[in-house]
């Protein structure tokens, strides 16, 4: 048998594809997340163990350590797991029995090397009464300030070390840095302790069903991909908006803002999957490669496009749902003279051959008069306007909408004839609703990746290049703002769509958003 180190790659990459394609349980791992007393551990993760228990995807030897640095027992972290769970409506007591026995908790600091030697023995000890193999998927579950410590230790302690089969993963949160330079910084620090393959940099839009559905639309369907050109495409919108203001995170937002929190990452991602080439194959780095090459081809931001092509927004007081909340610079832990922006557009420019004279439209903010994220593909006109003489009432060209949250689904806008005497064209559309046609399953939008990782399919998460490619386009942005203060900050009522500024970014190009108060 040839079991020279290719050939265990190859064999390992071919059961990585057939348990992800059978949907068979991961192989025997043990899993530690690192900020377990956090909200994302509470909220998503241990939500999400659970509804992968359901679908029969965990490790039938597995056990999770949970790690922070309040001292509290097992039986105390399992209780607050379980209240967490129960409060909001996700228990499912049959499947929370069963996962129940297997969380655990040690109590240390990241800082220091003691707790990674205690990590090591109770690790150790797992592998023995729980059969995980030597297995171990860490996640960074902390605030980014720790990503950089705590991976270091983690080197130190030897414990990162693949040797004799057994894997070592580390998933990392967003941010991954905060600029170009510190995303650089970052990736050096993890490659000092770590082999590419095993950094899984999360992106949680990815774990969004519709959003792995574009890559299944795009490329499972042959009517879609040959329109799919600056041909028949006349531009492409994005829309991200949160009616949420920063609620308790007003203190971490206001070092950050709208543009660093949304862009380079999730809607970066998505352009990237609206935008990239039919990969080779379905393997994780022929996909990537080709979302690289997208970024790659995103004409750069002079600092003068700036005040041309993005606009930059901060909410002011107003009405949501009816109710009247505060300003941004009212919000608890903000400063009362903060230049942060809650809301950005900006205009793309894709230079190759697909995309050359089809501008992406991206906008994302808080407090907008509705929770909502799609892509619209907006088609060309029909070339020749035959019903032009006609009692038209609405002749638009085609669009195609990709529904995120919170409906899922999409849908296709086309002309039709009003029935009546005389000739009247109206819109209507085709739509695909997601619950409606497969139902609804509670679903964290972690499952998929946990699961990814613990089969070492890194797909759906981001390479290092991938990181420092979406910094580096927006670094133009972040300098000029930076040296422009509080210039150039338009305000909007909470509860409205943005600056007025966003609607003329498209109006200049006599274009407009999709009016969203229009959809279901
Ligand atoms: N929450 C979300 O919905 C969400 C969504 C997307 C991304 N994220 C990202 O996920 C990460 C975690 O978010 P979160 O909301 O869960 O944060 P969080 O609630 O602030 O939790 C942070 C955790 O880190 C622990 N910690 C702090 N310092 C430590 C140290 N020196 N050693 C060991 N543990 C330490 C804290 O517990 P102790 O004080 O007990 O040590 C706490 O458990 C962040 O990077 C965030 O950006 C969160």
């Amino acid at each position: 048998m040839n079991d020279s180190p290719s050939s265990v790659a190859v064999s390992q990459k071919k059961s990585t594809q057939e348990s992800a394609a059978l949907g068979r349980p991961a192989g025997p791992c043990a899993m530690v997340i690192f900020g377990a007393s956090g909200d994302l551990t509470q909220r998503k993760l241990i939500p999400a163990l659970m509804n992968l228990s359901r679908d029969n995807l965990l490790p039938r030897d597995f056990a999770v350590i949970g790690l922070s640095r309040r001292p509290i027992s097992d039986q105390e972290f399992r209780r607050k797991m379980g209240d967490a769970l129960r409060e909001a409506d996700d228990l499912q007591p049959d499947l929370w029995e069963k996962l129940q026995p297997r969380l655990f908790y040690m109590s240390g600091d990241l800082h220091e090397p003691a707790t990674f030697a205690a990590l090591r023995d109770r690790l150790h000890h797992f592998d023995r009464e729980f059969k995980t193999a030597g297995n171990y998927l860490f996640y960074l579950s902390t605030a980014p300030d720790l990503f950089g410590p705590a991976i270091e230790r983690l080197g130190e302690s030897g414990l990162t070390k693949e040797e004799n089969g057994r894997w070592r993963r580390v998933i990392i949160e967003k941010p991954f840095g905060r600029d170009l330079e510190s995303a650089r910084t970052l990736n050096h620090q993890l490659r000092e302790v770590l082999q590419e393959s095993q950094i899984y940099r999360i992106d949680h839009y990815l774990g969004k069903e519709t959003v792995q559905n574009i890559l299944v639309f795009r490329f499972a369907n042959g009517i879609f991909e040959p329109l799919w050109n600056r041909r028949y495409i006349d531009h492409v919108q994005i829309t991200v908006a949160e009616q949420v203001g920063v609620e308790d995170r007003g203190a971490y937002y206001d070092t950050a803002g709208a543009l660093r929190d949304m862009v380079p990452n999730h809607l970066f991602q998505l352009v990237a999957l609206i935008g990239m080439e039919p990969p080779p194959s379905l393997d994780a780095d022929a996909i990537r490669d080709e979302q690289v090459k997208v970024f790659r081809s995103i004409r750069p931001y002079s600092l003068d496009d700036v005040s041309q092509l993005v606009v930059r927004g901060q909410y002011d007081k107003g009405m949501i749902n009816g109710k009247p909340v505060p300003a941004y610079r009212e919000e608890p832990k903000v400063p009362r003279d903060s230049h942060t922006e809650t809301f950005a557009a900006l205009k793309l420019e894709i230079n190759n051959w697909r995309w050359a004279d089809v501008p992406f439209y991206l906008r994302t903010g808080k407090r907008l008069a509705r929770r909502h994220t799609e892509i619209v593909i907006q088609f060309r006109r029909a070339p020749h306007l035959l019903f032009r003489n006609t009692a038209i009432t609405a002749c638009q060209a085609n669009q195609l909408v990709l529904s995120i949250q919170p409906e899922e689904g999409v849908s296709l806008r086309f002309g039709a004839k009003i029935p009546g005497p005389v000739v009247q064209l109206g819109g209507v559309t085709m739509d695909f609703d997601y619950a409606q046609r497969f139902g609804n399953r509670p679903s964290t939008g972690y499952e998929r990746l946990l699961y990814d990782c613990m089969i070492g399919d890194p797909t759906l998460f981001r390479r290092a290049d991938m990181s420092e490619l979406g910094w580096a386009i927006v670094e133009p942005i972040l300098k000029s703002w930076e040296k422009q203060g509080n210039d150039g900050l338009m305000k909007y009522p909470a509860g409205s769509w943005g600056p007025e500024a966003a609607n003329e970014l498209l109006a200049h190009d006599g274009r407009h958003w999709r009016e969203l108060e229009e959809c279901k």
